[in-house]
């Protein structure tokens, strides 16, 4: 996917310890920025990391090792990352010996200029690559070193190096899925299964095909294993994750190819398992089987976050979204059809570049229309390297009036949703105590919607609640009190 930028000197490739460093890291720290795929990344580095020995650091200030996991879509991500990083410089020289590592997709779009701005960072790793974290911390020798560039530190002083720009680079050829590494789950209950990486689509804005590569899937008995494991381990909620999650499966041998409905309908049917989503999936290719499979599983959660992007065909062509706002529209009836309750949430880019007002009218129409649950929305950013960026950009502050026009439909909308549950019971997984209130319990409805309410039950109980109260945002409730605890 990749070529590591040009060889620097040679050094050894163990871990160096700088001055002042006890020996090998003991502790560490991750910093993540970005989507779900990012934040599962994170729990199979702290698994590795954890694996290796190491202990999990109260902060960045206490680890020996602090490891940035970057996202690269927006650039507000970027100057987030950046800033971290200049205020790592400082942390770096008050604890002499820290190592700081940069992986995810950032590394992967701007491998040439990390080390030249950042010379204090020590590694760099692309997404895919997780695995050479590993190599390097393990004193191994992986694709980098093999090809020219040097583990951090200053090679002449084995001081850190705080300007000289010499990292090692952990990005090869070979990408390997997360998945294959041990895991820290962020939450006992619930768990993301990486299904496939990387994504074949060719959308205008988008930077994630050239940072995580060609469309990869992972063959379905390595997924249920997964899934059987962690229902073992008293996992009862599974989310499939993928940058393209319903195209899974295509390039797999053909005996393999069960197509994203079939791989549902087997996930479905792993014993203990009570809910599973999955996320992202595309417009395009949402077919009808899969539509069958979420109606007829009785795990598949009636929640389903579909990317609009934009409600204009002009707009949805440029992006080269590859369907248009009509079909959109037919798409949701079709899935509403075959799922009643479903809620639908949504990402939506305004001020895309040439989008009119009338064309942007045209998404607040499809919002008024499709009336989601919940939307993310985005100003459009310009990605080096993408399509898009080549275009004019809309003055900034054209793009901030259409976002908080935008913002205001989907949260009146969102309120009215929810607030639409009000005097019914749902079902809720306890995911803890309410990070608002320390009296009530906080879970989630199969909807995915956010509930606290006041009760008793375990995390990771399944219980009903009576909705008493809504916001865009949340749900609020009380447990039923005589009906079971699951
Ligand atoms: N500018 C703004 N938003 C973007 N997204 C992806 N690329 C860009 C960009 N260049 C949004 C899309 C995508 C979500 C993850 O981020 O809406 O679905
Ligand atoms: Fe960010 Fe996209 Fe990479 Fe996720 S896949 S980390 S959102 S750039």
């Amino acid at each position: 996917m990749s070529t590591p930028p040009p060889a620097r000197q040679p050094v050894a490739s163990s871990i160096e310890p700088v001055p002042g460093a006890a020996g090998h890291p003991q502790s560490f720290h991750v910093v993540t920025f970005g989507c779900q795929m990012n934040a599962h990344d994170s729990e199979r580095i702290r698994g590795m990391l954890g694996g290796l020995g190491m202990t999990e650091a109260e902060g960045h200030d206490d680890a020996d090792l602090v490891v940035f996991n970057t996202c690269t879509i927006r650039e507000k991500p970027d100057q987030k990352l950046f800033n971290q990083l200049d205020h790592a410089k400082g942390t770096k020289r008050r604890r002499p010996g820290q190592l700081i590592a940069v992986g995810g997709c950032l590394v992967e779009a701007q491998k040439q200029m990390l080390f030249e701005q950042f010379p204090w960072v020590d590694v760099a790793f692309g997404p895919g690559q997780i695995h050479e974290l590993g190599g390097y911390l393990a004193g191994r020798s992986g694709n980098a070193v093999a090809s020219g560039a040097t583990p951090g530190g200053d090679a002449e002083t084995g001081g850190p190096d705080l300007q000289g720009g010499a990292g090692y680079w952990g990005i090869g050829d070979e990408r390997a899925f997360a998945a294959e590494l041990p895991v820290r789950r962020e939450r006992a209950h619930q768990a993301w299964v990486q299904i496939s990486m990387g994504c074949n689509m060719k959308c205008a804005y988008c930077i994630v095909p050239s940072v995580r590569g060609r469309e990869k899937s992972r063959p379905c008995l390595a997924i249920v294993a997964e899934v059987q494991r962690l229902a073992a381990e008293g996992v009862r909620e599974v989310t499939l994750l993928g940058q393209n999650v319903n195209s899974w499966g295509r390039e797999l041998p053909v005996a393999d190819r069960i197509g994203f409905a079939g791989l549902l309908r087997a996930v479905d049917a792993v014993e203990g398992i009570e809910r599973v989503r999955y996320t992202s999936p595309h417009p395009a290719h949402m077919r009808d089987d899969v539509i069958a499979a979420m109606a007829e599983c009785p795990t598949v959660c009636e929640q389903l976050h579909l990317p609009l992007q934009s409600g204009s065909t002009r707009v949805l062509k440029a992006m080269r979204r590859t369907y248009s706002r009509e079909r959109f529209l037919e798409l949701v009836e079709k899935i509403r059809a075959g799922i009643p309750d479903i809620a639908l949430s949504t990402d939506i880019i305004v001020g895309f570049p040439g989008e009119t007002e009338a064309e942007f009218l045209e998404t607040v129409d499809v919002c008024e229309r499709v009336r989601f649950d919940g939307a993310y929305t985005f100003i459009f950013s310009p990605r080096s390297g993408t399509e898009a960026a080549a275009l004019p950009d809309l003055p900034h502050a054209v793009k901030q009036e259409r976002l908080e026009h935008l913002i205001g439909v989907v949260r009146g909308i969102a309120k009215e949703r929810h607030e639409a549950r009000i005097g019914t019971v749902q079902e809720v997984l306890v995911e803890g105590v309410s990070r608002t209130n320390a009296e009530r319990l906080r879970g989630r409805t199969r909807q995915n919607t956010t509930v606290n309410f006041a009760g008793s039950a375990p995390e990771g109980s399944l219980v009903d609640v009576h909705i008493v109260h809504a916001s865009s945002e949340t749900l609020l409730g009380r447990q039923v009190e005589d009906a079971p605890i699951r």
